[in-house]
């Protein structure tokens, strides 16, 4: 028999979430039935999208989000005993999963070999946030060689992922992000020039990004909305492309105001679109397999701020929603 730990959800986010929006609770799992497999959670992720997402569930819902586990038993013979898996199965260190009830935008799936890097990537860049890069800039930034790409939320899961790759192929690159050595880790990456927000402020802001993109901006990559997407898109040149990923600075707030954009998408003929990395479900094990490829090159590099122990969810999830992590921020069981 055994005992799951889980973290729910009972009560609903105000502002930046706090002790009494979790509670750890414990529940005693029946054996695998037909079809079924028990999944030990290994690392779970804490990503930006729990803490807008989890508005539209009610107080009482399992915290979602996605982890890498351990088969250890099993009644499903493309789940063996013994192996990895990643599953969106939330922020609970046991599970019973029976694939084909999980709904397609989140089926589990055996890991591939990842060579001798750690399976915890399965939750970075090898997984969703690597995903999310690979095909949110390339889709639909297009960069071509000597473009200038600005990417901001740059020293996280994803925006570490996307300079690197804006690098590959040939870009001029200027990321934003909130302390002097996630700037310094970017630039020991290869970012062509960094702005630290936090340091140049918002009045101070359009102005450091004209002396790091003095030719205008081509691509902007956003993850994080607000100020910071209103200035980049005053500067983007004619026929930019901007891939807007996220707005993790509003999250926690109401939205902020920003001036009219229009203008600039008239005048400057910009494109730009939202997206949800699921949409490139059926194309998944290319953007992994390529990112790993790149790894192995040495063309890609990752960072991973690790928190130990499964009690620490909420804190590692606070922790990165307010910048205390460089690279993707996981939570080892
Ligand atoms: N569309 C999709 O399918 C998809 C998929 C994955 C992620 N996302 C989005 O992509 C973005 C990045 O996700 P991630 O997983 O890579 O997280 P992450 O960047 O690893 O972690 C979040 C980071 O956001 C930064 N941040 C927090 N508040 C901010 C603010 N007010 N202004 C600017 N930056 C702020 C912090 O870094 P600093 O120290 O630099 O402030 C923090 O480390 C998020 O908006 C997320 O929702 C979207």
């Amino acid at each position: 028999m055994v005992v799951a730990r889980k973290w729910i959800y009972v009560k609903p986010f105000d502002g930046l979430p706090k002790d009494e929006n979790f509670k750890l609770e414990e529940e005693t799992l029946p054996e695998p039935a037909d079809n079924e497999f028990l999944a030990e959670a290994e690392f779970l992720s804490v990503d930006p999208y729990m803490r807008p997402y989890m508005a539209s569930y009610p107080a009482g819902s399992l915290m979602i989000g996605g982890q890498v586990a351990k088969v250890t038993a099993s009644r499903n013979d493309s789940f063996p005993v013994g192996s990895y898996v990643f599953g969106n199965f939330g922020w609970r260190t046991h599970t019973i999963v029976n694939p084909d009830k999980v709904s397609g935008d989140s089926k589990p799936y055996v890991l591939p070999s990842f060579g001798q890097h750690p399976r915890s990537l399965a939750v970075g860049v090898l997984g969703m946030p690597g995903n999310t890069a690979y095909f949110g800039f390339l889709e639909l930034c297009r960069p071509k060689e000597g473009e200038t790409v600005v990417v901001s939320g740059a020293a996280g899961a994803v925006g570490s992922v996307v300079g690197q790759i804006a690098k590959i192929k040939g870009c001029r690159v200027v990321g934003i992000a909130g302390t002097a050595a996630k700037c310094e880790w970017l630039r020991q990456l290869g970012f062509d020039a960094t702005i630290n927000y936090r340091e140049v402020g918002q009045d101070g802001f359009s102005a450091a990004l004209k002396e790091c993109a003095p030719k205008g901006v081509d691509c902007y990559f956003d993850n994080v909305g607000g100020y910071i997407s209103a200035a980049v898109l005053a500067q983007m040149n004619l026929y930019g492309r901007i891939s807007v990923c996220g707005t993790i600075s509003n999250y926690n707030d109401a939205r902020v105001q920003v001036p009219d954009p229009q203008r600039e998408f008239v005048f400057k003929q910009l494109c730009q679109e939202g997206f949800i990395v699921t949409r490139w479900n059926k194309r998944w094990m290319e953007g992994i397999m390529q990112n790993l490829r790149w790894i192995e090159e040495g063309k890609l590099s990752y960072q991973e701020t690790v928190t130990e122990g499964f009690e620490q969810m909420p804190k590692a999830f606070v922790s990165m929603l307010t910048g205390g992590n460089t690279g993707k921020a996981v939570v080892k069981v």
